[in-house]
């Protein structure tokens, strides 16, 4: 591939996708994708990459894969940024990015309880970062490592390949673990991920990106008035330290029922326990799902700048992490404060503490085997 520095910013050359007229400023017809330097993390060189098609453009960081931003237009066509981050490398590192804002979580999305879990039977014991559990793959997860990004050419499609390869025993786990993540840009305003991974020791995998949404733009205040859809009749409830119990619950007759669009302020102060428990919303639907393929999970829509979302995913649950525990001591990108509720995350994903429940659909990966998961997030407008 060849390439030529422009102000600071390669373009990427040879992907048989044209070269955009201004590299990475313009969302231009034509898909494209450029790379800058974008500083380091313990002596490890850190990138960005700018990927657009037609008027919607990403930015990814190598660090933690990191969707850094997310503009689309609105139903006027003007663009704004509808995904919580921070402006700087910076803003990730120092803050240890506690919200995972955009990164790509693992070995393990959501909890594993007291960080513990047997497998061929040998019990396993990982970081305690949240009291008493481990949660998104403990102190230094997949969201803290610098990923190897290689551009992929596709007809109508800009994307980029994220490897890393975790070591036998990091934060824990056992097997050398093979991870790649594909973001694809697709000539729709929509961003697909491929998660693919291999092991050479049993171990237990689930991957997600934790995204946060305001479909408003990020710093614009709440997504109180974002009505959420989400294809669900059960949900995993859980205790007080937010691990499933175990049951799959009917969400008939609850506020956890989300399977007409319901604003998600209308009930997210409800006094039903689990909303207790959460501090809102943060929980784990299981998906009604008819096979194996992509099928449709969520739907947001934001009636004010008139911009939706709609996600599909392979796998069999769905996180909805409506902000809680977001402060105001956070600065986010365009430099407002985030204060609670003023993005959610939509996780796509396998079930919290599966290592520990048998009737949950199983993590575990194995050698030979190849863990592979897509979700697509579909923006529009109406
Ligand atoms: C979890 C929340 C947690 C958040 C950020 C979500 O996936 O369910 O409990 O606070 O991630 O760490």
């Amino acid at each position: 591939m060849r390439t030529f520095a422009r102000a600071g910013v390669v373009v990427l050359l040879g992907l048989g996708l044209g070269l955009a007229s201004s590299s990475s400023s313009q969302a231009g017809a034509k898909p494209s994708i450029s790379k800058e330097a974008y500083g380091s993390v313990g002596g490890q060189a850190v990138d960005r990459y700018t990927l657009s098609n037609g008027k919607f453009r990403v930015r990814i960081l190598t660090y933690g894969g990191i969707l850094q931003t997310v503009e689309t237009p609105d139903r006027h066509g003007r663009l704004a940024n509808v995904t919580l981050g921070f402006g700087t490398l910076g803003g990730y590192v120092t803050s240890k990015n506690p919200a995972y804002f955009g990164a790509l979580i693992g070995r393990y999305g959501n909890r594993i309880a007291k960080g513990k879990f047997t497998l061929g039977g040998q019990t396993y014991q990982l970081a305690i970062n949240n009291d008493p559990n481990s949660l998104h793959g403990g102190n230094a997860g997949f969201d803290k490592r610098v990923w190897t990004a290689t551009p992929v050419a596709g007809k109508n499609t800009v994307a980029l390949r994220l490897s890393y390869v975790s070591p036998n025993g990091e934060e824990g786990y056992p097997g050398t673990l093979r991870t790649t993540v594909t973001y694809t840009i697709t000539k729709d305003r929509g961003i697909r991920i491929d998660y693919h991974a291999t092991t050479d020791k049993a171990t237990v995998v689930n991957l997600t990106n934790h995204a946060y949404w305001n479909l408003g733009g990020e710093g614009t205040g709440t997504i109180d008035d974002h009505k959420l859809q989400l294809r669900a009749s059960r949900y995993t409830p859980v205790d007080s330290t937010l691990i499933p119990t175990g049951k799959l619950a009917a969400v008939a007759g609850t506020p956890m029922d989300f399977r007409k669009a319901t604003a998600i302020g209308a009930r997210n102060r409800s006094s039903f326990q689990q909303i207790v428990y959460g501090r809102g919303y943060d929980h784990n639907w299981v998906l009604d799902r008819h096979g194996k393929g992509l099928e449709v999970a969520a739907r947001v829509s934001d009636a004010a700048s008139g911009r939706t979302l709609t996600i599909s995913t392979t796998e069999p649950g769905i996180q909805f992490y409506g902000g809680n525990f977001l402060d105001g001591t956070l600065y986010g990108t365009s430099g407002r404060a985030y204060r609670q509720g003023d993005g959610l995350a939509l996780e796509t994903q396998h079930f919290p503490d599966s290592p520990n429940h048998a009737n949950f659909p199983s993590t575990v990966l194995r050698p030979g085997q190849v863990l592979r998961s897509t979700t697509v997030y579909q923006f529009g407008t109406r």
